[in-house]
């Protein structure tokens, strides 16, 4: 299916629907309709079960607007920029990188300079998608994706709205490690909106302005830590190594992840690790994995803090889709935030037994250097400290050499050796500082719930009527069942219905009611919207001897069987979690098929 007749269909059917639209509309916005906010929500009970429960981790909720501050220590201010190319003629702004990509097949424009990107505009003739004007000689230029923002009223402190949430994990380490008690490994996680003022949104939930993410922050002692890569080490997977993609007849790897990290494919055993829980969970909720593949970032691709990234790719509409990216962040947050911030963003790492160590340290004159060096005195001596740890040798020579200040400002001073008072002490230490390494999945929630319906969409012939439905997981489908009075105009089976509807919401589960129509029509409204079982109180049920019984119809198969009402919740949380319908075949009695009735 095409992705423009996905985003139609998500609209009919209640899934999503661009924002706003009595004002004429905002690109780059959705809102989630009923079902479609079920099903966002079920993805992200799913996340939250898998990456975070399962995984004994911890999941916080930070604050979606942070002061500037952040973003100078994190990157986002200076480099986090998309390629703008604005129209000479009707003003309109594209994705240079994107236009090239299109009209060139190169892959990752992106990574390109932006002066090569001008002249791919030029040497290819390429004219603004909106109006036709030629772009050529148009300058290409670099597009900050923050909306920035004002925090209070008058003399305000500039803010920015995060463009991931994983800064609001990263700011918040110094008390996050106090909760895991100072040690390592552990993993912090959070799912809520991002937002990044993109040039051109597109593709519906695709490329938004608001989306939702869920990240993983795993902390780890890159020395020690090791992920229990044996749970996943058999996973299967389908690799497109960064290799494979810049050679010409460049091919899929189809691999483990145990031999994939064992051969260097996946160069880190934790981005491996999460790649094959990430493999297994994609499962879980429905995508095809005959359109999913992990593709590794080319080295120009790469965000500014990521060491090495794979990304988890779904084909949505015929094109391949970034759904989530496994990055080694390495220690770039953590150190940049300590470096920035006033807190300390290490660990301390106790030894098994004390050690003891040679240190060189100095104890400055300070009443000769205070008179020698006036407003330079303090930061001479500490200079001089800087030097002992770094170059103790120095201190050999009659004279010591240090430059303090920076940038126009550095200036080079002479210490007298023995003013600065170096010695080589023995001392003890029980442990040192580190700063934990990064290893981030980071999944795009809206994109997962757009690969999802596009994975599901079926079309089929059930007792001689086309139809078209949704093969969604159970567990991920927006309604647990629907329930019907197979007719309207008999009291005993619309109670029946009604009591079964209520206890069914009671025992937790997300049902639908609908008496409207024929019970054909009735069964197609559920399953063009995904609902995994539907439930018809009918005569039969009711008329026999023994306890009431009501038919549950399954969506993809359209089989029945007849199953007692005081069974019926616990059958339907039992499918829910995972059980097969054809447990229930082999238990009850079938029933023929769909019957055309009222
Ligand atoms: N903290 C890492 C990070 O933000 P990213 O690759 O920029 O990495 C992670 O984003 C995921 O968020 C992507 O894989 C994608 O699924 C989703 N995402 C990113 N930008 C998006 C956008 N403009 N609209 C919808 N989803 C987006």
């Amino acid at each position: 299916m095409a992705a423009d007749d996905l985003v139609e269909l998500a609209k009919r059917r209640g899934f999503f629907f661009g924002s706003n639209g009595a004002y004429g509309g905002t690109a780059g916005f959705y809102t989630f309709g009923p079902q479609g906010a079920a099903l966002k929500r079920n993805v992200e009970d799913a996340w939250r079960d898998r990456f975070t429960i399962r995984e004994g981790n911890r999941e916080i909720e930070a604050p979606t607007i942070m002061p500037e501050a952040v973003f100078e220590a994190s990157g986002h201010l200076d480099g986090f920029n998309d390629m703008l190319v604005e129209c000479p003629e009707c003003g309109a702004s594209h994705r240079a990188d994107h236009l090239v990509e299109d009209a060139t097949g190169i892959e990752d424009a992106e990574a390109l300079p932006g002066e090569e990107v001008e002249a791919l505009i030029a040497d290819n003739d390429l004219a603004c998608p909106s109006c036709g004007t030629p772009l050529a000689g148009a300058p290409v230029e670099n597009f900050n994706l923050m909306f920035a923002t004002d925090i209070g009223p008058g003399d305000a402190q500039p803010g920015y709205l995060r463009p991931e949430t994983a800064q609001g994990i990263f700011v918040e380490f110094p008390r996050l490690k106090e909760y895991a008690r100072g040690s390592l490994p552990f993993g912090i996680t959070q799912i809520g909106p991002a937002y990044r003022n993109e040039i051109s949104p597109r593709g519906g939930l695709l490329r938004l302005r608001e989306f939702t993410q869920a990240e993983l922050e795993q902390f780890v002692d890159p020395e020690e830590d090791e992920p229990p890569l044996d749970r996943v080490e058999d996973v299967e997977v389908r690799l497109y190594p960064a290799t494979e993609q810049a050679a010409d007849d460049g091919e899929y790897l189809h691999t483990t992840i145990g031999e994939a990290v064992d051969d260097g494919v996946i160069g880190s055993p934790w981005v491996g690790y999460y790649l094959g829980v990430a493999q297994e969970w994609y499962e879980r909720v429905g995508v095809d994995m005959d359109r999913f593949r992990f593709r590794q970032h080319l080295a120009g691709e790469r965000a500014h803090y990521a060491a090495d990234c794979w990304d988890a790719e779904s084909e949505v509409g015929g094109d391949w889709i970034e759904i989530a990216g496994f990055a080694y962040r390495g220690d770039y947050d953590l150190s940049k935030h300590d470096e920035y911030g006033d807190d300390a963003f290490t660990i301390f790492k106790r030894y098994d037994e004390p050690k003891t160590v040679e240190r060189a340290t100095v104890d400055p004159d300070m009443s000769v250097l205070g008179p020698e060096f006036g407003g330079d005195a303090g930061a001479v001596a500490e200079a001089l400290a800087t030097l002992a740890e770094r170059d103790p040798d120095a201190f050999d020579a009659e004279t010591v050499t240090v430059e303090v200040g920076e940038g126009d400002a550095a200036e080079t001073h002479e210490v007298d050796a023995d003013v600065a008072n170096f010695a080589v002490e023995e001392v003890t230490e029980t442990g040192e500082h580190i700063t934990p390494h990064v290893v981030e999945p980071s999944f795009g929630v809206g994109r997962t719930v757009q690969t999802l319906l596009a994975h599901a969409y079926r079309e089929d012939e059930v007792d001689g009527e086309e139809r078209t439905y949704l093969s969604l997981v159970p567990e991920i489908a927006p309604q647990d069942a629907a329930v019907f009075p197979l007719v309207t105009n008999d009291d005993r089976l619309t109670a029946l219905a009604d009591e079964v509807a209520a206890d069914l919401r009671a025992a937790g589960l997300a049902v639908a009611y609908d008496d409207s129509g024929s019970i054909g029509r009735r069964y197609r409204r559920q399953d063009e919207i995904g609902t995994p079982f539907c439930v018809t109180v009918d005569r039969d049920g009711i008329e026999r001897d023994g306890p009431d019984t009501v038919t549950v119809r399954e969506r993809d198969s359209a089989a029945q069987v007849r199953v007692p009402v005081d069974d019926l919740a616990g059958e339907l949380a039992a499918l829910r979690a995972g059980e097969s319908f054809d447990a229930l075949v082999d238990r009850y009695e079938t029933v023929a098929t769909d019957v055309e009735t009222n």
